[in-house]
């Protein structure tokens, strides 16, 4: 078969269709090119073998989501009970305990019904972390502050205590009047690290 066959299958006009064979080298690759895009279909698509780029995206997340979570139980087990922390998860968990143990007497935003006001700066007890982890503890037994040593862990009354330092300075409205000691920038200085 010759690569190039002048018969002339038709003339029009003087315009003269030629019954040229296609290149070896094309019709092959226009056959391999079908065969690797038939393989490649179901590498990816049907049998999912592949990794795409959707596979390796979701890989990474995973990844990063792991790496991600291993570090916050990292911390979580590294906790300093000793500073507030500033862990959405430990504030999380603070205010769900705070909602449920002492929004009755501080009110759910902290301003204060019974209790006194736990936003303002102004303390009876102390401004302190370890003042306000103490209170908490102990309680003001002859005031109506009820000890919370047997009923919330170490740990809890730390992931409450972290909670209302982070609402601190918030102003929530219709406040209880101040009550205790005026204490400005009492801030923990590792709060803000
Ligand atoms: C039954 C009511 C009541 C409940 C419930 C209660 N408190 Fe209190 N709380 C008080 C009263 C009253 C005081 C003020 C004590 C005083 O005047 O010495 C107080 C004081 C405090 C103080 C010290 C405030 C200051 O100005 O020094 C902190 C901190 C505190 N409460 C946190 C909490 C936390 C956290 C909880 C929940 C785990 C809680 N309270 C639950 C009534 C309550």
């Amino acid at each position: 078969m010759a690569e190039y066959d002048e018969t002339v299958v038709s003339e029009h006009d003087g315009i003269q269709e030629l019954d040229n064979q296609l290149p070896r080298w094309w019709v092959w690759l226009f056959v391999f090119s079908i065969i690797f895009a038939v393989l490649y279909f179901s590498w990816y698509h049907v049998l999912g073998l592949g990794r795409g780029q959707e596979k390796r995206y979701h890989d990474m997340v995973a990844q990063a989501e792991a790496a991600q979570a291993a570090r916050q139980s990292e911390m979580m087990a590294n906790l300093d009970l000793g500073t507030p922390s500033r862990l959405d998860e430990v504030l999380a968990e603070g205010k769900d305990i705070y909602l449920a143990n002492c929004a009755s007497c501080h009110h759910s935003t902290g301003r204060g019904l019974i209790g006194p006001n736990l936003t303002d700066a102004y303390w009876i007890h102390g401004p302190n972390f370890e003042d306000t982890m103490h209170v908490i503890a102990k309680g003001v037994l002859e005031k109506g502050m009820q000890a919370w040593e047997n009923s919330l862990s170490l740990r809890q009354r730390h992931a409450v205590a972290s909670y209302i330092y982070s609402i601190r300075g918030s102003e929530p409205p219709d406040p209880r009047a101040p009550e205790g000691e005026l204490v400005e920038n009492s801030d923990d200085p590792n709060y803000n690290l």
